[in-house]
């Protein structure tokens, strides 16, 4: 049974993965001291944009008006979650991994679950299963967002 979850669990893994668009890529305007990178058309309310960051993609939101930045690789398996569940609820802006559910504070990168389930299903056997393996349990890197003056974002 295990190992049907976990084939059935990686299936799906390269499925979604296949099935992930290219998303544009901003640029990033550095300094010998900092980095930042310049999104020059911001997402929409309720909407997206995936950049490149220095550890990877960087996902951005806009939500209730507020801008939202955090790398969009999951701890645990290293899984991308360009397109993870993005909602405003009790935890504020969360972002969670579409393969086993973990989830984080968009605006501090605090990790508000870990490993409940597989693709958006709380079961405590793919939990079990799926939390053997892979990273401990960590926050992501959440970033501060300013608007320039011309209307684009800065992601420090
Ligand atoms: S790959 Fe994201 S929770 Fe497992």
């Amino acid at each position: 049974m295990r190992a049907v979850l976990l084939l059935a669990a990686l299936a799906t893994v390269e499925g979604l993965q296949i099935a992930t668009p290219a998303w544009p890529v901003r640029s990033a305007r550095c300094s010998p001291i900092a980095c930042s990178i310049v999104v020059s058309d911001p997402p929409a309310e309720n909407d997206r944009t995936i950049v490149d960051g220095p550890d990877g993609a960087i996902i951005v939101t806009k939500v209730k008006g507020e801008y939202y930045a955090v790398d969009a690789t999951c701890p645990h398996l290293g899984l991308p979650m360009k397109r993870g569940k993005i909602a405003d609820g009790p935890d504020g802006v969360t972002l969670t991994c579409n393969f086993h559910n973990s989830c984080w504070s968009m605006a501090d990168g605090s990790c508000k679950k870990w490993v409940t389930g597989a693709l958006g299903f709380e079961n405590a056997l793919a939990a079990g299963v799926m939390g053997s393996v892979g990273g401990a349990k960590s926050d992501i890197k959440a970033y501060d967002v300013t608007v320039a003056e011309d209307g684009s974002l800065i992601i420090d």
